[in-house]
């Protein structure tokens, strides 16, 4: 019998990889939070001291990039770059900017959509990013896209960066998501769009449980 894919899209700091990852590890499914992918490549931009917006220059690092996903025995995900564990530095204001950035680049995208694919065929699996029911798995066989206020969005991402220890004011991280989100929607290639058979999925009044518990319904209903 052929794996369950599980395809979860939406805009920046709507809860999908706090979701599918409990979703997840709640079904035994593996979780794949492809963003990481996309941050590990804006990351290493910055590493090489290359502008993330230069197309050519991303371009042609790619060559030297090894990206690997690993999972941690309660289901988190780490992301490796050449060997090296970098799941935490991809999760700065900089490194997602960063990531929108190089994932309007069809040379990028292309990149990673062979190892999305094959990383989906080998477990029952769900997957969260922007194109994952329009692009990556067209064949899902349940396709969710969660939409939540800007303002509530900004909220969850304040505090998350506060946890970490990353100081950022309110407006900044409200600003950032905005502008990244019209970045997300508007290239040219793979835009954030629900596809057409997807499930909408309103979280801004739901607590991060009750959202997982929408999911994991949806999910034992396939
Ligand atoms: O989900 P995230 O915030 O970690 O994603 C970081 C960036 O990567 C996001 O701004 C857009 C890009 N991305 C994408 O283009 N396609 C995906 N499937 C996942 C992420």
């Amino acid at each position: 019998m052929g794996m369950i894919q599980v395809a979860i899209d939406g805009p920046s700091a709507v809860g999908k990889s706090s979701i599918a990852r409990l979703a997840a590890k709640k079904l035994g499914f593996i979780y794949i939070d492809t963003g990481a992918l996309y941050r590990a490549i804006g990351l290493a931009a910055t590493l090489c001291g290359i502008d993330a917006n230069d197309a050519a220059r991303v371009e042609a690092m790619l060559a030297n990039i090894r990206l690997e996903l690993r999972h941690d025995p309660d289901g988190a995900q780490r992301v490796f770059l050449n060997g090296n564990d970098v799941s935490e530095d991809i999760r700065t204001p900089k490194a997602s900017m960063a990531a929108s950035a190089v994932s309007a680049m069809p040379a990028v995208r292309a990149f990673l959509l062979d190892s999305q694919r094959k990383l989906a065929s080998q477990s029952n699996c769900i997957l969260d990013g922007r194109d994952i029911g329009t692009v990556v798995l067209p064949n899902a066989q349940l396709k969710l896209f969660l939409t939540a206020t800007a303002d509530e969005r900004a909220r969850r991402r304040f505090h998350e960066l506060q946890a970490k220890g990353i100081s950022q004011s309110f407006d900044a991280v409200k600003a950032e998501l905005i502008q990244r989100d019209e970045q997300d929607t508007n290239r040219a290639v793979a835009p954030l769009k629900p596809a057409a058979d997807s499930v909408l999925l309103d979280t801004t009044d739901l607590s991060l449980e009750e959202a997982v518990a929408r999911v994991t319904a949806l999910i034992q209903f396939i």
